[in-house]
């Protein structure tokens, strides 16, 4: 490939192992063609023992840079030369910016939950209490995009107590984030703004779903799910039927991509998550 070619077609894609499953590709293309840019981004099946390798040969071959999933945030964030403050805390990627012979780690993933959270309730008081249930990687962006927010209480849970002190503790045990026993996370604050799953459990074929008591919620709680599969989880379903307005999780997948697109692609604007995006990457 020619330098030209390199400037004329920038490539990024999506590094995982494995990654068939990814939607990712589908909604680059999209804002692609939508916009009518030049590029092209693909779904990169990559093994742990060959990351190093592949990182450093993607940007010699026209690769502007990736996305990153599981399970190599973690090794993708320390193979970087630099990261961004989020990544840093994070101590994980999910999107990589490869320029000037540096590779540059980032951590969108709290962005494109609250991005979510901002697009269906634009007024969204962020002080508010919130509840994170779950302590794996996606809690984390979550716990640490409300904690950046301003949230004044993040209650934490989780079926294995001990993550949520790591979780905690890799924070610097922030006050402000109170954990609570798997067996406790019902009796938490009634007045929560914002309830959020952050574990597998509902993913179709996957766990069983995961149970809560919402009668003692405020009406104006909002319950969001990190599953979109499926797109309305029993989780999100029982917080409905109680009255709560919710929230599913696919938005978060395509507000994450938002950074890394404007910057592989899009000139430097910013592109819109619409209902035509939704129902392409659903479909
Ligand atoms: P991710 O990076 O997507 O968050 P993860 O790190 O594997 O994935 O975390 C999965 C989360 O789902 C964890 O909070 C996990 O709880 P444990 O730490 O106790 O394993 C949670 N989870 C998975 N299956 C569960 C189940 N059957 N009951 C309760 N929590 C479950």
């Amino acid at each position: 490939m020619t330098q030209s070619n390199r400037i004329l077609l920038p490539l990024a894609g999506v590094i995982g192992w494995p990654i068939s499953h990814s939607r990712s590709p589908y909604l680059h293309e999209y804002w692609l063609n939508h916009y009518n840019l030049s590029g092209a981004y693909v779904a990169l099946p990559v093994e742990g023992s060959d990351l190093k390798q592949v990182l450093e040969t993607l940007p010699k071959c026209g690769f502007v840079g990736a996305n990153v999933t599981i399970p190599h945030k973690e090794s993708a964030f320390l193979l970087a030369d630099q990261a961004t403050e989020t990544a840093k805390r994070l101590q994980a990627a999910n999107t990589l910016y490869f320029q000037d012979g540096l590779i540059t780690a980032d951590n969108t993933d709290g962005f494109g939950f609250t991005e979510n959270i901002h697009q269906a309730i634009p007024d969204y008081d962020w002080t508010q209490p919130a509840l994170v249930v779950g302590a794996g990687g996606a809690s984390r962006a979550i716990v640490d995009a409300l904690l950046h927010k301003g949230a004044k209480t993040v209650y934490l849970t989780n079926r294995t107590f001990e993550r949520c002190k790591k979780l905690a503790s890799d924070f610097g045990n922030p006050e402000n984030l109170i954990l609570l026993d798997w067996s406790d996370k019902e009796n938490v604050n009634p007045e929560l703004g914002l309830i959020v799953n952050t574990t597998s459990l509902g993913m179709a074929g996957a766990a069983p779903t995961l149970e809560f008591a919402f009668d003692r919620m405020h009406s104006t709680c909002i319950v969001t799910d990190v599953v979109y599969t499926p797109l309305e989880t029993e989780f999100l379903k029982n917080a409905k039927h109680h009255g709560l307005k919710t929230i599913d999780g696919l938005g978060m997948l395509l507000h994450q991509a938002r950074p890394g697109f404007q910057k592989w692609f899009g000139a430097g604007f910013d592109p819109v998550v619409d209902e035509e995006l939704r129902s392409r990457v659903l479909a």
